[in-house]
């Protein structure tokens, strides 16, 4: 596959982002742009620096998974962030992530991305994309934290037969190619806008922006937690530190810090934001 490279004068060139993306270096492959990142800060690395790379060689996802991507077919992206916020609200940075994401495939491919507890961009059931975020703290304070994107733009799927049915790409579900530029320049201005808000103490207004935005709530789940022990439950409501606040069948309560969850019914029937433009999705996804 050809593909248009990113580069830094693309992406600035119309960016009105004050802080996220005021230093961008696009990568034509390195291991991992996380640990490029977390190398970056500890050299001292300004807030809002942003490392892209076309093709990553350890990328890695949650729980210690790896995260493929070919070479010029997704956005594979860590930003260092450097609010003044204590150890205990980083949490609040994934959510940032997660919902700036969302809006911008929201934005550029008009398609509906509820998220699914804790952090997975999901298109038509099938996620296409996740977030992971590492910190560095100093005493009770964040120093830092480098937060991972990665997102299926172009990813053709049928390559992963493996994936092909738990994951999807903004390509695949709009049967075209999408331009990743357009994508990366709108998710940096998404990023920057809420981190402007969270600069200014609204903390509060990002929780409440993920919480509107998880698919999971009001839905019944089954819940893997950190152990690998699966339970079936009722995804009721999710507490202002991330945690998934669960009802089990036998009527008690379940909170869940850490774990993830997959849907027994699905998130929506349609995938497009825009009301007239409704698809049916791309039809039953097990996660
Ligand atoms: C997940 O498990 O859902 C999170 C995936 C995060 C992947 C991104 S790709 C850019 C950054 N570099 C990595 O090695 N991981 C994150």
């Amino acid at each position: 596959m050809t593909f248009a490279p990113l580069t830094a004068a693309a992406l600035l060139s119309d960016l009105d982002a004050r802080l996220v993306g005021q230093s961008i270096t696009c990568l034509p492959e390195c291991d991992s742009t996380n640990d490029r990142a977390r190398a970056a800060a500890e050299a001292g690395a300004p807030d809002g620096a942003v490392i892209l790379a076309e093709v990553q060689t350890s990328g890695r996802g949650r729980r210690g998974r790896v995260w493929l991507a070919p070479p010029g077919a997704c956005l594979l992206m860590s930003t260092i962030l450097r609010p003044q916020l204590p150890a205990a609200d980083a949490h609040l940075l994934t959510m940032l992530a997660a919902c700036a994401t969302a809006a911008a495939v929201e934005s550029v491919a008009d398609l509906a991305c509820p998220l699914k507890w804790p952090n997975d961009l999901v298109v038509g059931e099938r996620k296409v994309g996740g977030i992971l975020v590492e910190t560095s703290f100093l005493g009770d304070a964040l120093e830092y934290a480098v937060v991972g994107i990665g997102l299926n733009v172009n990813l053709d799927v049928g390559l992963y037969p493996e994936i092909a049915e738990t994951a999807t790409s903004l390509a695949r579900e709009l049967g075209t190619e999408v331009d990743r530029i357009a994508v990366a320049r709108e998710l940096l201005r998404q990023l920057d806008r809420r981190y402007a808000r969270l600069g200014r103490g609204l903390g509060e207004e990002v929780y409440r922006e993920w919480r509107r935005r998880l698919g999971t709530l009001g839905r019944q789940v089954v819940v893997v937690d950190h152990r690998g022990e699966a339970e079936a439950v009722l995804a009721e409501d999710v507490a202002p530190d991330g945690a998934l606040i669960a009802r089990r069948a036998d009527g008690s309560r379940r909170m869940l810090r850490l774990g993830e969850v997959s849907l027994s019914q699905p998130i929506s029937t349609s995938t497009r934001t825009c009301p007239s433009r409704n698809r049916p999705s791309a039809g039953p996804g097990g996660w």
